[in-house]
Formats: C-alpha cells, sequence, structure tokens
C-alpha cells in the first residue's frame, strides 16, 4: 500500500510522451487468443491492467512477454476458464468471452459484476453473441457458454446510451470466426474499437467499415499471427491537455494523433483554449488561454469521453463562472465530487448533472481515491492545490496511467511516494 505526497502550486511546463492505448491494449491481448500463431503488439503501455491480462492469458496456457512495450502472445494449446479471483479484479476481463467462445467453443466464467461506476450490464455482449447461435446462460455465477459452431447474423449493439465498447469487440472477435457474414449495426466507434479490427485484419479477418457504426465481418476458417502498434491513449492525452489549461501552464504533447480527441479539443478551443499542432507534437498554451465557463456532456465517440468527465471537473473548478458537466454513460460516476469539495471546490449535484462555480483556490488535503479517472482528476486537483495533498488509493491510478508520476515530475510537479505504514491495525500517515 503507497500513498502519494504531493507540494501543489508548482508551475507546470514542459513535454510529455503520450503512451500507447489502454482500452487498445486490453482487446488487443484478448484477441491474440483467436491465433495459435505468434502475436506481437507494440507500444503496449507498461500498466497494471495489461499486466493483469498477461496473466489471464497465462492462466489460459498462453505464452506471455512483455518488454519494453513490445507485448508477445501465443496461444498455442489454450484451455480452462478464467478465474473469478481474476475476473472480479477487472472489468474488461469480458474482453476475453468471444474470443474464447470462438477459440475453444466452450467457456464458463465470471461475469465481472458491477464497480464504483455503477451495475455496468452485460446484457448486450451476452444478446450479440447469443445472435451468432451461441448458448449462454448463467449458472452458479458462471456465464456458460457455448458454440459448436458460429454464424453470421445481423445484430444491434445499441443500447438507451448509444453503444457498447466491450460489447462490440466481443462481437467482432466472435464473428470473425463464424460461418458466414456478420453485420453489427450500432456498433461502438470508440478509436480502440477501429484499432481492433485493424489488427485483426492483419490477422487475416475480414472487416468493413472500420470506425463507423455499421461493421460488416465475413468470417474466415482461421487467423493468423500479426505484429501491431497500439493506437495513443487519447484519454492520458486529454488528461494533460486539461492539467497544462487548469495549471495555466505550457505543454507540448507528443507522439498523439489529435483527430482522435475533436469533441475534447473543439470545446476547450471554443470556450478560449489556445492550441498548436505540428505533425504529432501537440502544444497547449495554458499560459495564455483564458477560459469561458463550458456546459459539457459526456456521449459515446465522436462525443466526449466519459473518461475524462472526473478531470474535467477539475478544470471548471479554476474557470471564473459557473460550468456544467453531464453525465450520460455512467450516472454515478461522480465519486470524485466529495474528495473535490473537501479540497475547496464549490460543485452542486442536480441528478447527473455537476454544477461548478470557479475561479477557486483549492487547497491540499488528504484524500482517496476511488477510481482510476477520479484519480486523475484529484492528482490534477491536488498539483493546483495551494499546499500538500496526500493522496491514497493509487493503485487505481497506475492501473491506467503509465509513469504517471515521473511523467508529472517531468513537467516540474513535486511529489513523491511512500508505503503507508501500519499501525495497531490502523493505517498511519
Ligand atoms: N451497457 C449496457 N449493457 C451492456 C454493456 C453496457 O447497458 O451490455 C451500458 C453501460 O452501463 C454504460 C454504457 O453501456 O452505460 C457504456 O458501457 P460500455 O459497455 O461501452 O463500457 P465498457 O465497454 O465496459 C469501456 C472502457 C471504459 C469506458 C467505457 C465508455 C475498456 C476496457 N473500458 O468500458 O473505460 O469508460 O468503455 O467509453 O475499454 C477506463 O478506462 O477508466 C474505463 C472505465
Amino acid at each position: 500500500m503507497q500513498e502519494v505526497i504531493i507540494q501543489g502550486g508548482r508551475p507546470l511546463a514542459g513535454k510529455v510522451s503520450i503512451s500507447g492505448a489502454k482500452n487498445a491494449g486490453l482487446p488487443a491481448l484478448a484477441a491474440s487468443l483467436l491465433t495459435d500463431d505468434f502475436v506481437t503488439i507494440h507500444r503496449m503501455p507498461d500498466l497494471k491492467d495489461i499486466r493483469f491480462m498477461g496473466s489471464l492469458l497465462e492462466d489460459l496456457g498462453c505464452e506471455f512477454s512483455f518488454q519494453d512495450g513490445t507485448a508477445c502472445v501465443r496461444a498455442l494449446a489454450i484451455g480452462g476458464n478464467p478465474s473469478y479471483e481474476r475476473v472480479q479484479q477487472m472489468r474488461a476481463s469480458i474482453c476475453l468471452l468471444g474470443p474464447l467462445i470462438a477459440r475453444l467453443k466452450r467457456v464458463n466464467m465470471p461475469p465481472p459484476g458491477g464497480c464504483v461506476l455503477g451495475q455496468r450490464p452485460i446484457d448486450l455482449h451476452l444478446h450479440g453473441l447469443t445472435a451468432l447461435g451461441c448458448e449462454i446462460f448463467i449458472q452458479n455465477g458462471l456465464i456458460c457458454a457455448s458454440a459448436n459452431q458460429l454464424k453470421g447474423a445481423t445484430v444491434s449493439m445499441g443500447g438507451v446510451f448509444g453503444s457498447t465498447v466491450t460489447g462490440t469487440i466481443n462481437v467482432i472477435c466472435a464473428a470473425t470466426l463464424a460461418n458466414g457474414t456478420t453485420i453489427i449495426e450500432n456498433a461502438a466507434r470508440e478509436p480502440e474499437v477501429a484499432d481492433l479490427c485493424r489488427m485483426l485484419v492483419k490477422m487475416g479477418a475480414k472487416i468493413d467499415g472500420i470506425g463507423e457504426s455499421t461493421l460488416t465481418i465475413d468470417g474466415v476458417e482461421q487467423l493468423h499471427g500479426a505484429s501491431h502498434e497500439l493506437i495513443p491513449d487519447r484519454i492520458e492525452f486529454g488528461t494533460f491537455l486539461l492539467l497544462a489549461l487548469a495549471g495555466r501552464g505550457k505543454l507540448e504533447l507528443t507522439k498523439m494523433d489529435a483527430a482522435l480527441c475533436g469533441a475534447i479539443i473543439d470545446a476547450l478551443a471554443e470556450s478560449g483554449a489556445e492550441f498548436e499542432e505540428i505533425g504529432n507534437f501537440f502544444i497547449v498554451h495554458g499560459e495564455r488561454s483564458n477560459l469561458r465557463p463550458m456546459h459539457l456532456e459526456t456521449l459515446p465517440f465522436p462525443g466526449l469521453p466519459t473518461d475524462l468527465q472526473a478531470p474535467l471537473c477539475t478544470l471548471f473548478t479554476q474557470i471564473c463562472g459557473e460550468s456544467s458537466m453531464l453525465e450520460n454513460i455512467y450516472p454515478d460516476r461522480f465519486t470524485h465530487v466529495g474528495e473535490l469539495r473537501r479540497m475547496g471546490a464549490d460543485i452542486v449535484m442536480d441528478g447527473r448533472r455537476a454544477v461548478i462555480r470557479g475561479a477557486t483556490h483549492l487547497s491540499g488535503a488528504p484524500v482517496m481515491i476511488p477510481d482510476l479517472r477520479a484519480g486523475a482528476c484529484l492528482y490534477s486537483a491536488a498539483l493546483l492545490a495551494r499546499g500538500e495533498s496526500i493522496l491514497r488509493g493509487i493503485h487505481h491510478v497506475d492501473r491506467g496511467y503509465e509513469i504517471f508520476d515521473e511523467k508529472l515530475r517531468k513537467i516540474g510537479a513535486v511529489l513523491q511516494r511512500r508505503e503507508i505504514m501500519q499501525k495497531d491495525g490502523c493505517e498511519k500517515i
């Protein structure tokens, strides 16, 4: 158990190299189960979640290696089922379901369950796979799925909120080895879904409409090995972009494709943010941006990502006037609000809308990080705040931000990690 101590209020400036995308890396690793050949994935971020998915693959009998940003998987002789102990620790384990059904014809795995973001159902995953001929029932807390021969079908992945990202991914993976043609309507258009499709095409899959809401997949008999480089992490990029604006620093974000972040860049530019884009360099001029209040809502891609909602709340505390943030994807994703308030933020909740009045001088405080993106929000708040903050629950941040502390230190942040000392059963700061 560790904690981070941040001395806030230091000017932030410099260069940050953006890592490969976690949410592209996780399904790419799972999809390597679709072949018995070697799959090599470059630009893989070194994150807890990625290492965890590697362990899940090893449990299933895969060879897995991961060094210097390159992961290599060979699923030659695989078998068994993902265990409850593993699956309950990472929701993205659900990405194994489609590849395992396609490859092994049968799998029993626990549903990942809810999390701090809410219930997070998987009905659409199961509905999509059932449409492809998979027989699925839930027994003894397990999804029991079998399909001797998956068959192409027309399936819709849309729900009331839009579409499901990992649900679309599961159906794509299953459809690549199904008999006949699958048409996926209301497919999630997130760049991570498109990235996975590009990797699958390199493995021999036949997919049309990549990046669009209708995908056509002609099943093939088998897939082969391939080498693929992941797209940059648009959420990590957005996190640093927002931090630069909130802290009025100039940051140069490198190895990024800004086209993946159109919604956030457009919204910020409209409110007065100044940017420069030179090739894959993206310069955020926080030092000369005078932001006006914003009223934003999260939406499926190409809309504003829910994963940036919490870091946006931190930015809004630094803008003069009233801003608001409506959460459409996960109505309960506001666990950061209480902690931000303790640091001095003026936030009123109105259903799934946070109304934030700024500009506020945040002050350092001990805070508890409840989940990954709330972690990005609270790290940012602590960096802006006057005085010292002590952040606990930082393992959440390590799940999704590669060498976050090191990247922050390079741009001027003053922070250090230390072990939490236990005394008489109590944690001692
Ligand atoms: N939903 C259903 N039924 C389903 C599946 C989803 O009703 O069967 C609902 C959810 O309750 C939610 C909405 O659909 O309201 C979107 O959920 P989705 O299935 O798209 O989320 P996910 O695939 O489980 C991925 C990312 C999340 C990101 C969301 C939304 C990965 C591994 N995870 O989750 O990332 O927030 O899409 O964009 O790709 C994160 O990185 O911190 C993170 C939580």
